[in-house]
């Protein structure tokens, strides 16, 4: 039994200070562990790690407390919250591929604070403000066709595209969309009808992706939603100093020379308030209204130095501030050549969806199936749309993302349809053997190896659950269950289950229903949807 149920470096960390050798401390700590009625036995290996191994019965208990972690953890009730921000597109035209990064990694992050027990606020800081509006306007007037209420988010898109095409022949153009969105800001009644008009175009749109992607957020805040709430902070920055009359009457904040940060600027000097503006107003509407604990913030890592600009400004004004952190992640490689010589230069992400639902339809139809022909849309839906976000999921979020079809769409290793097929097969030895809730038995004397390898994977679901929340990760969660199917697989193909005799019977069906349990849990939060059948 190599390796053991826990392994500790104790004995070697503690060495110098306590001036013995690792191998007399391990040996010292091994006489005490074996009193416990938990410890099997402890081993000395190689220079003075520790491996213990467990009694059988105190692997049944890690069972229960991994069972248990399957269930949302009780309510940290006297916490404050944590504020997680994500998605938060730029509106006024479709939905790209690469918006699914910060929607997906955002929720899953939400999700794991929130199945953890902690009290969570998501907030969409949708960019709803600024000349994309003017320019549309502007678009609209000389070239719309319909009426924008009965315009769709492709007429939005056929319009910016025709906005574009026609600016590089016609500088004008560009002022003209200035000024408009200048009119706006000005509260300009014509305006702002359109505006909202096609803020809500792109919010319906918008909705139905996310529905698609099993994404819910709290509150939609946009820009637009803070451009009262400037003017107070503005005057507060100037009155401390934090602020300082740049060229022609901008403001700007300057910042410490070991800081390595450029000045940023705060005012425009034609008076008009910037993005940066916007995210100090942020910051001080969410203290105010929700006293978070921390804030995280789901966003490209183009971003880096706007939020350490934001973040230190906000430092330099004394606020009483929660702890605020930049969650990162790389840039996504694009789906394929074919998708992005789309009109407009974007993917829609809804036909990135698309053509991931159209190929889990051939790869489902390339297997045998159990499902019947009524809900075998709904499966390819299932399937296409977890195997794009898993395969997303599944990178670490801080390196840039590698995106092929090729390993998303297969039931073959690290990858959505693999998670789905493994926990459609554990459903489906519960179902034949008819049982629906089983717990192991007491009285088992000996595990097989196999047995012995799940259990061991399974008492680490909390901890991974625990990782990858702590750390924002959610490959730590994704890599945990892929491991999950790799061991449960290998039992299902070394071990008789239904057939074997009691107890073996009793525990691998509990391990069965365990192993389903956990890869329900670990797929809810990843927002993947998993099958009974497949
Ligand atoms: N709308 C921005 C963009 O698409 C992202 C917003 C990030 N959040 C923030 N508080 N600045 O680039």
């Amino acid at each position: 039994m190599s390796h053991g149920d826990l392994t500790t470096n104790v004995a070697m960390q503690v060495s110098k200070k306590v001036g013995k050798s690792p191998i007399d401390i391990a040996k010292e700590l091994i006489n005490e562990l074996e009193a416990s009625e938990d410890i099997e036995s402890a081993e000395i290996a190689g220079p003075g790690f520790i491996n213990i191994n467990l009694t059988i019965a105190a692997r049944l208990k890690l069972l229960l407390r991994a069972q248990d972690v399957c269930s949302p953890q009780k309510e940290r009730s006297k916490e404050a919250p944590i504020v997680v921000e994500y998605s938060s597109p730029n509106i006024a035209k479709p939905l790209g591929v690469h918006h699914i990064l910060s929607t997906v990694i955002g929720q899953v992050i939400a999700n794991l604070y929130r199945h953890l027990g902690y009290k969570v606020i998501t907030v969409n800081h949708i960019g709803d403000w600024g000349t994309q509006f003017g320019k549309l306007a502007v678009a609209d007037k000389k070239w719309g066709e319909k009426d924008m209420k009965d315009c769709g988010v492709e007429d939005l898109l056929a319009l910016y595209v025709r906005f574009h095409d026609e600016s590089e022949k016609d500088a004008g153009l560009e002022d003209e969309a200035r000024a408009a969105f200048k009119s706006l800001e000005q509260g300009d009644k014509e305006m702002r009808e359109f505006w909202k008009k096609v803020v809500d175009i792109s919010m319906r749109e918008i909705k139905e992706t996310y529905k698609r992607l099993n994404v819910s957020i709290d509150h939609d805040h946009g820009e637009s939603f803070y451009e009262d709430k400037m003017l107070s902070l503005l005057d507060e920055g100037r009155k401390s100093g934090v602020f300082k009359e740049g060229e022609k009457g901008a403001l700007i904040a300057e910042f410490p020379e070991e800081s390595n940060l450029p000045p940023a600027i705060v005012l425009k000097a034609d008076g008009s308030t910037i993005y940066h503006t916007r995210d100090l107003a942020v910051i001080k509407y969410r203290m105010g209204e929700w006293h978070p604990k921390s804030s995280l913030y789901v966003v490209d890592i183009s971003q880096k130095l706007h939020f350490e600009q934001l973040f230190a400004m906000a430092k330099q004004l004394k606020w009483d501030l929660p702890e605020l952190e930049h969650v990162i992640f790389g840039h996504m490689s694009l789906p394929d050549a074919k998708m992005s010589t789309r009109k407009g230069n974007i993917i829609r992400l809804e036909d990135a969806l698309d053509e991931a639902v159209n190929r889990a339809d051939k790869l489902i139809a390339e297997r045998e199936t159990i499902v019947p022909e009524e809900d075998k849309e709904e499966l390819s839906e299932m399937v296409g749309i977890g195997a794009f976000v898993y395969t997303i999921l599944s990178q670490n979020r801080k390196s840039n993302i590698v995106f092929t079809w090729d390993k998303a769409m297969t039931f073959e290793g690290n990858s959505g349809p693999y998670v789905q097929y493994t926990h459609a097969r554990a459903k489906s030895v519960l179902e034949k053997a008819e049982v629906d809730q089983i717990d192991p038995p007491s009285d088992i004397e000996s595990l097989e190896n196999h047995e012995l390898m799940l259990m061991r994977h399974m008492a680490k679901f909390p901890a991974a659950l625990e990782q990858a929340r702590k750390d924002a990760m959610p490959h730590k969660l994704t890599q945990y269950l892929y491991e999950l199917c790799q061991i449960y697989n290998s039992m299902y193909n070394a071990l008789p289950i239904i057939k074997a005799d009691e107890p073996q019977k009793t525990l691998r069906l509990a391990l069965t229903k365990l192993t389903a349990d956990i890869l329900k849990t670990g797929a809810d939060i990843l927002t993947i949807r998993v099958p009974d059948r497949m």
